[in-house]
């Protein structure tokens, strides 16, 4: 290690407290520092290059060093760095986005709140709903449904939201009033049924905790349509439709929570329009700008935006909510998105590829089930052959780490690895991808 990085590292450990980490445990081999990255590459600071199979943190969509938007977010910068949107002011790539997002699909959802990440645009999304449902005239609607092993993001009504338990527990979260229902996760719930039995089952435990807790003291239900951090759950069939119809047969607002659905993952623009859930708001982040600048946003329908601006003056918002450079990046990588027919390749190219790569795994004896839905996928793993279901296991860190000794960066989650790569990813670097993850795969079977 050259006495550079050695001493980044140092101050990293005195200065820096690392995000889903643990920290002391980090600090005895260092952090991993990533130096540069290209298309679909890392670099770390020792120079050793690595297949980011998890583009970033399942955002850079578009590939890293992307030129179209680099030189979007100079020319903004050299225009106007920054101005709010609050009193009465804001600028034009946040007024081009809102009408962008709304181009793209779900065109009942007519407006959209800007903030600047997932958990916000959820927690936006939660002041939204309970100011919806006040100035409808419903002041009892204050209850918020979500799901087991959902994953909402980090403030603190996102943490209350999410249903992961790891999230919630050290914080001594949830709060009263956010309500689980199961979460369709067939696999972990070992149970007989078929998948497609067991989403109805989950449907019927939902409609009974509705009923429990009243029905009109329901205000909202969040729900991703595939459950990434939670496992990459990919929801059985007819289950999302139908969570979708309950909501509505109790007048419950539905949010789909698309940070990593959107913008292509799942060959689709917008996973909830090629699933038909209407949803009446929708949480987008991540690969609306490839991460390339932090951007969230929260579209809501023509009926709630009416009804919200009905109150008169809404006391809501960041001083960066539509940053004008954020809205900038977003809408040149959605131009890039389609110049370069990026849905479409998903959907028919590179989707359907990675999808037979992934679920060919299943056969290796350290993996119990492979799921995948186009760019998303997930491997969980055996313990010597054996089903694990305590997450606090870990094999999915201890293969993650082997799968980045061969050369490739995968999400180790409980016991199973995530895989999510970039969205234009060639056929050559998807069979590198799952060359390296089978060579952590054999050595962690080997163990
Ligand atoms: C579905 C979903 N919602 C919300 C979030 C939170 O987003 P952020 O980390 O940008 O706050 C994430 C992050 O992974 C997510 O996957």
């Amino acid at each position: 290690m050259n006495t550079v990085t050695a001493s980044l590292r140092a101050i990293d450990k005195a200065h820096h407290i690392h995000p889903f980490t643990h920290n002391d445990a980090m600090h005895e081999n260092g952090a991993y520092i990533i130096d540069h990255a290209e298309g679909s590459y890392v670099t770390d600071d020792h120079g050793v290059r690595l297949l980011d199979g998890l583009a970033g943190l399942w955002c850079v969509n578009m590939g890293y060093g992307r030129r179209e938007i680099i030189d979007a977010i100079s020319a903004q910068l050299e225009k106007l760095c920054y101005y709010p949107s609050f009193f009465n002011s804001t600028t034009e790539p946040t007024i081009l986005l809102a009408e962008k997002l709304h181009s793209l699909g779900l065109p009942r959802l007519t407006h959209t709140l800007f903030s600047n990440s997932g958990s916000e645009a959820n927690e936006t999304a939660l002041k939204v709903i309970l100011s919806y449902w006040l100035l409808k005239g419903q002041p009892r609607r204050t209850k918020i449904i979500s799901r087991t092993y959902s994953y909402h993001g980090v403030t603190l009504g996102a943490t209350n939201l999410t249903g992961l338990v790891s999230c919630t527990k050290p914080f001594g979260l949830p709060t009263s009033g956010f309500v689980r229902v199961p979460g369709p996760y067939h696999y972990a719930s070992g149970s007989a049924l078929s998948p497609e039995d067991f989403g109805k089952k989950c449907l019927e435990e939902t409609e009974t905790i509705i009923k429990c807790e009243g029905p009109d003291s329901i205000a909202a239900l969040f729900a991703e349509p595939i459950q990434g951090a939670g496992g990459v759950i990919i929801p059985p069939a007819g289950y999302l439709q139908g969570l979708r119809e309950l909501a509505r047969k109790y007048g419950i607002l539905y949010v789909s929570d698309e940070v990593i659905t959107g913008f292509g993952r799942t060959g689709s623009m917008y996973a909830s329009e090629a699933w038909d859930l209407d949803p009446d708001i929708q949480c987008l982040a991540k690969g609306i700008t490839s991460g390339y600048i932090p951007l969230g946003a929260t579209r809501v329908s023509d009926d709630i935006a009416t009804t919200l601006n009905s109150g008169g003056y809404y006391a809501n918002g960041h001083t960066y909510s539509g940053h004008p450079v954020a809205c900038a990046a977003a809408l040149a990588n959605i131009a890039l998105m389609e110049k370069e027919a990026t849905v479409p390749y998903v959907r028919d190219e590179v989707g359907p590829y990675f999808e037979q790569k992934l679920l060919a795994l299943k056969a290796h004896p350290a993996v119990g089930e492979a799921r995948c839905c186009k760019l998303m996928g997930a491997l969980e793993l055996l313990d010597h052959g054996q089903k694990v279901t305590d997450p606090t296991i870990g094999l999915g860190p201890k293969v993650a780490a082997l799968v980045r000794k061969h050369g490739a960066i995968v999400r180790g989650l409980a016991n199973l690895i995530a895989i999510s790569p970039c969205l234009n990813i060639t056929r050559a670097e998807v069979d590198e991808l799952f060359a390296s993850a089978q060579a952590g795969l054999d050595e962690f079977a080997a163990g």
